[in-house]
């Protein structure tokens, strides 16, 4: 198995964000992840790169317990993440980010990669202008997911990229996503609320409420499940 949990449970002080969750991921498996707002996916994903501890269960990559793993050696293990909002590192160039995020993750620097992803992600264009201003919205997702496939991951984990693209946008970013996992041989974990790319995209899908895994199957099965319809009307939200 690539990634594994363990009956995970994150509270933040009487809060239960994620609650007494398990599943695996094989490597190379494409999985979503959805849930109303604040169901606890961003706080899952955070659980596994090392962003939150769990107050129980168990993390494991790899054969490894993650527990007390720094989140750099989990970077180092293979574990790749793009951020809900784009965080470009300012003042630095759209190459020079990847490069930063390549050294972060990997510890070596590998000019091929870059240029590889430069290509994969249309970046190659605006490789040496500055990231924070002169990207539009498409750039500024491609190159968040160019800085996680810098790392180098076997595991990609993708936090709702797609939100604020139209549906044409989302089609043609998801090519690119496609291309790029096959490419580099990753696993991808992705949050998306949008039914009709996860539906398209992953072969499986779990659906989390109120920090509970309520669903783990195909997408055909889990959006006719009752329970995951219910969770996205509110019916059992009192
Ligand atoms: N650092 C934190 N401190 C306290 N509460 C938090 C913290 N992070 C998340 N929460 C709470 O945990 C719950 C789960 O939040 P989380 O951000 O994981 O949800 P989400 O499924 O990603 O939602 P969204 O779809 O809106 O991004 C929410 O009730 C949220 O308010
Ligand atoms: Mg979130």
């Amino acid at each position: 198995m690539l990634l594994t949990l363990d009956h995970v449970t994150v509270t933040f002080g009487g809060l239960v964000a994620v609650s007494d969750v398990s599943f695996a991921l094989k490597e190379h498996e494409v999985m979503g992840l959805v849930g109303p707002n604040g169901a606890g996916k961003t706080t899952l994903f955070n659980v596994v790169s090392g962003l939150a501890r769990p107050s129980k269960g168990k993390v494991t990559f790899l054969d490894h317990d993650l527990t007390g793993t720094p989140i750099y050696k989990r970077a180092r293990l293979g574990i790749g993440r793009a951020f809900q909002v784009p965080q470009p590192m300012h003042e630095l160039t759209v190459r020079e980010n990847l490069i930063v995020a390549q050294r972060f993750g990997t510890g070596h620097s590998d000019p091929e990669r870059i240029d590889e992803i430069l290509d994969l992600t249309q970046l190659g264009h605006k490789a040496n202008r500055d990231a924070a201003t002169s990207l539009a919205l498409t750039e500024q997702k491609a190159l968040e997911v160019g800085k996680a496939l810098a790392t180098s991951p076997k595991l990609l984990m993708l936090d709702e990229v797609l939100g604020g693209l139209e549906t044409t946008g989302k089609r043609a970013f998801m090519k690119t996503l496609n291309a790029a996992r096959e490419r580099f041989g990753v696993a991808l974990l992705m949050v998306e609320h949008d039914i009709e790319t996860i539906s398209n995209s992953c072969p499986r899908v779990l659906v989390l409420n109120f920090g509970k895994l309520i669903a783990d199957g195909s997408p055909d099965e889990v959006f006719r499940n009752p329970e995951v319809i219910r969770s996205y009307t509110g019916g059992d939200a009192a």
